[in-house]
């Protein structure tokens, strides 16, 4: 049994503790907006902050998150309030096929909170662990900086 926080809702868990966050999140709790992708660590899909950090949730046993606070692509915005950097995410259109977005998002929300100017090599750096068939990088690295700078302003 784990005991812990998903965007500020309390929750008790009841599986092996070896279970993967993403699928307690995805098929318990039926938070769907965080992504399968490769299921190794690899692309970055699952994306969602553990105590504000970012982890890929595939990689991560429910077994060590008693008392955790975690936040899905569900907790930083919703369709009538999205955040900054999903407001500047849409008007930059960086979403293709959206597959890869949320963990995107993620990833991004986390370096925002940590860096609030990022240049293009810090934003790259950030982010090279998440993957993108699309392409999507050059418009991702613009709402970026447009998020940056209105959250400055
Ligand atoms: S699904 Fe977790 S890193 Fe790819
Ligand atoms: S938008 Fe399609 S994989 Fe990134």
């Amino acid at each position: 049994m784990t005991s812990l926080t998903i965007n500020d809702t309390p929750h008790v868990v009841e599986v092996e503790p070896d279970t993967p966050l993403l699928w307690v999140l995805r098929d318990i709790l039926n938070l769907t907006g965080t992504k399968y992708g490769c299921g190794a660590g690899l692309c970055g899909a699952c994306t969602v902050h553990v105590n504000g950090i970012p982890e890929r949730s595939c990689q991560v046993s429910i077994g060590d998150l008693n008392g955790a606070s975690v936040t899905t692509i569900e907790g930083i915005g919703t369709p009538g309030q999205l955040s900054i950097l999903q407001q500047e995410w849409v008007a930059c259109q960086v979403a293709q096929c959206g597959y890869c977005q949320s963990g995107q998002l993620m990833q991004a929300t986390a370096l925002l909170q940590e860096n609030s100017a990022p240049t293009d090599e810090d934003i790259n750096a950030a982010m090279s662990g998440n993957l993108c068939r699309c392409g999507s990088y050059p418009r991702l690295r613009a709402a970026i900086h447009a998020a940056a700078k209105r959250m400055a302003d």
